[in-house]
């Protein structure tokens, strides 16, 4: 208690802590709200979820003057991530040799990867293909849409990382699929909270042993795939992440500095695989919910679709600037389905300075995206799904500083573009394509989701109908 009272008065303000656990069990209990009320304090708040203090970043400015700064760039060691990863992969490493490399090559691959080969413009056209007519399969039937949009955002990263896509009825990708969620509600639960207390529990049974097992599941599976990769490796023609990088392991082995081996490989692919998949078909999931409840959005977007590019051609990424209104609606899901609340968090490398406060070497910092996103200065329509928040006077697409869902600075997200890219291609190709509406008696939803790392809607159900014969 004295320790943390020491502190209150060098950090920002924010609401006074509880002995121990700070203020944890409020934002357990509401964490959306709890979230929202951090700009009383100021543009930054100080916050103890636990016995240490996490300084919040409540605006859009101040995050950019820290995030920009190499001395936000680290990463704390969580214990339960460490102990499933050794300490290796790309997102949650701290800044530092490793990090860096590894970013660079996984960043150089993802860039790269349209040489000589499909784009990843091509590769997302031609699974929304297959997404369209796995919703059309179910035609007028009530169905959950969340197997198959994970399964079609996955496909684009595993194509890159593993050379391959994966049907949607193929029995063991959907289990993988189904352990990543798993993953997801685990790490966020209060088990996994607990283990980052008491990681010494790691020697017990308990539910933390099956983010243990889920993590070797998928582990396992990439050295599966890292195998048969090395059995067929042709050094003069890589076929994807994998093949790239077992030959940037031959080319740095006598370089003592390398922090390229294949243990390293299996969890920065693992990275990969599991950032690039849960994020963007938690977005579209919202992005679904959003245009059911606001059939006027959908109808003026399948319009201007409509009129650009009939019902046959499928969009690309050149359309976007015909298509204001719908770029507009896909940037609003993207802005009001917030899917990570509090950013990823980060944690000072050294000493520094923000705004007049002296900001001692490991603090942990998060961005408040949730009040980023919903500050009432910078948006037409804060608290409500409204794509006028990206459109100007003259219905011309505008984008605000505010949206930054990516973050900025070193660690921004590494898939930004790619994300990007399957956002426009899929909602709009789905718009195109495809009525969206509720079933009979749908179930209510709770808005708020289910909030951990991420912001997850409950599970849904909705009817889809083909366009094709009512043009
Ligand atoms: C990091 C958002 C899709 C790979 C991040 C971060 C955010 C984010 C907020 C943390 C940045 C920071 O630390 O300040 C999103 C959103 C996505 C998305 C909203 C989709 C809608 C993807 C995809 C990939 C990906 C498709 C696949 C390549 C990564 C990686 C990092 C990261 C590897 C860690 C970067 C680092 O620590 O250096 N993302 N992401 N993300 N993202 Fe994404």
């Amino acid at each position: 208690i004295i320790r943390i009272n020491s502190y209150r008065g060098q950090t920002p303000p924010g609401p006074r802590p509880l002995p121990f656990v700070g203020s944890l069990p409020h934002y357990i209990k509401e964490p959306r709200e709890f979230v929202r009320s951090m700009p009383q304090y100021g543009e930054m708040s100080t916050v103890y979820l636990g016995r240490k203090p996490i300084i919040m970043l409540n605006t859009v400015q101040v995050t950019k003057e820290a995030l920009v700064q190499e001395a936000f760039s680290g990463r704390p060691a969580i214990p339960l991530i460490e102990w499933t990863t050794n300490g290796l992969g790309i997102i949650m490493v701290t800044f530092g040799h490793s990090w860096r490399q590894q970013r660079r090559f996984a960043l150089h691959t993802l860039r790269n990867f349209g040489l000589g080969k499909k784009s990843v413009e091509d590769l997302v056209i031609e699974e929304s293909r297959y997404l369209i007519s796995e919703f059309l399969k179910a035609e007028g039937k009530s169905m959950n849409p969340q197997h198959a949009l994970q399964n079609a955002t996955s496909n684009i990263i595993c194509s890159i990382v593993f050379g391959d896509r994966f049907d949607y009825d193929d029995k063991r990708f959907s289990y993988l699929l189904k352990l990543l969620n798993d993953n997801l509600m685990l790490a966020g639960s209060a088990a996994g909270q607990f283990f980052n207390l008491v990681p010494f529990i790691k020697y017990f049974p308990g539910p933390h042993q099956k983010v243990k097992q889920i993590a070797s599941e998928l582990d396992g599976f990439i050295r599966k795939q890292v195998k048969e990769h090395k059995e067929t490796l042709d050094p003069d023609s890589p076929r994807d992440f994998i093949d790239a990088y077992l030959l940037e392991i031959e080319k740095q082995k006598s370089n003592d500095d390398s922090t390229f081996h294949e243990e390293n490989l299996v969890i920065s692919a693992a990275d990969l695989f599991q950032a690039g998949t849960n994020t963007t078909s938690t977005t579209i999931r919202w992005g679904l919910i959003f245009l059911i409840q606001n059939p006027d959005v959908q109808e003026r977007c399948h319009e201007e679709i409509f009129q650009v590019l009939g019902y046959d051609r499928l969009p690309s990424m050149d359309d976007r600037d015909k298509l204001p209104y719908t770029y507009a609606t896909v940037h609003e899901i993207q802005r009001y389905a917030n899917i990570v609340p509090l950013g990823v968090i980060h944690e000072t490398i050294r000493p520094t300075k923000l705004r007049g406060y002296n900001i001692p070497q490991g603090t942990m910092i998060l961005t408040n995206l949730t009040a980023i996103f919903s500050n009432k200065e910078h948006w037409k329509h804060p608290d409500s799904f409204n794509p006028d928040n990206f459109l100007d006077e003259n219905g011309h697409f505008s984008k605000s500083e505010c949206f930054i869902p990516f973050s900025l600075g070193p660690r921004v997200c590494l898939g930004e573009t790619l994300a990007r890219t399957e956002l426009f291609l899929y909602i709009t190709s789905l718009l195109q394509r495809i009525n969206l509406s509720w079933p009979p008696d749908p179930q209510p939803l709770d808005m708020d989701g289910i909030m951990g790392v991420f912001r997850l809607p409950q599970t849904f159900n909705i009817i889809c109908c083909s366009r094709d014969t009512k043009e």
